[in-house]
């Protein structure tokens, strides 16, 4: 359970989360939707302590993400994020890229490393590319080779932060159902996007964010579908 209690954020002068609560349950889908520097990046970056806050506190599982008694490696792990854009090493295969954090971070052999690398590439369809280097990838194959990268740390949660923005839109599609797939798999997930009808079909919740707040939150089809704030129906008029 993610459990986000009334944080501010800054940088420098500049407030950009200006007390944002929200509790992600386990299982639970939450979009955060919202435009553009309304603060959606960066309350996934202080999620998991990839940026500091000012006030408030963020817990997973109950550990105080933001406290200097907390191993943020060891509670990284079980956050996997991705990226609107991931660069894998283009000298490593697929299959050496995804087996990489395995290795390193958790300390597993080549063959176990290689046997959930192998495991998570099938899951996202990438079982054919194993020996391909990333390059040869189209866009949707990179992200969702991201996206077995992040599984293949067997995290419990999984933030994503626009993760089909910067595909070509024939592309978007493989991706997003990947993402269905784990959602449907029971993944705790957050997923800042700007597929509007994506989010109201997968989510639980919808976070509509305005101004470093969430300004409207609730079941798709109340936020998306019968939004409550005039603010909500204004920027969903401008994205869909
Ligand atoms: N590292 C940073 N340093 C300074 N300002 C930042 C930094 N990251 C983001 N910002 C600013 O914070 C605000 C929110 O950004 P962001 O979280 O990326 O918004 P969103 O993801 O909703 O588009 C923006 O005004 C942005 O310019
Ligand atoms: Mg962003």
């Amino acid at each position: 359970m993610i459990e986000i209690n009334n944080v501010h954020k800054s940088f420098g002068d500049l407030e950009v989360i200006k007390g944002v609560s929200l509790t992600v349950n386990k299982g639970e889908v939450v979009s955060i939707i919202g435009g553009s520097g309304s603060g959606k990046s960066t309350l996934l970056m202080c999620i998991n302590g990839l940026e500091s806050i000012q006030q408030g506190s963020i817990r997973v599982d109950g550990q105080e993400v933001h406290s200097s008694s907390t191993d943020l490696n060891k509670l990284r792990q079980k956050i996997g994020i991705v990226f609107q854009q991931w660069n894998a090493f283009p000298h490593l295969t697929v299959l050496e890229n995804v087996m990489l954090a395995p290795r390193k971070v958790l300390g597993l052999s080549k063959q176990e490393a290689e046997a959930i690398a192998v495991t998570q590439l099938q899951h996202v369809g990438l079982g054919d590319k194993l020996k391909v280097f990333p390059g040869k990838l189209s866009g949707g194959q990179q992200q969702r080779m991201a996206i077995a990268r992040a599984l293949a740390m067997n995290p419990d949660y999984m933030l994503f932060d626009e993760a089909t923005s910067a595909l070509d839109p024939q592309l978007v599609g493989e991706v997003l159902d990947t993402m269905r797939k784990l959602a449907e798999d029971g993944m705790t997930m957050v997923l800042v996007t700007h597929e509007i009808r994506f989010a109201r079909d997968v989510s639980d919740r919808v976070a509509f964010f305005r101004n470093g707040l969430v300004h409207e939150i609730g079941a798709p089809e109340q936020v998306i579908g019968n939004p409550q704030k005039a603010e909500t129906a204004d920027f969903l008029k401008s994205v869909l």
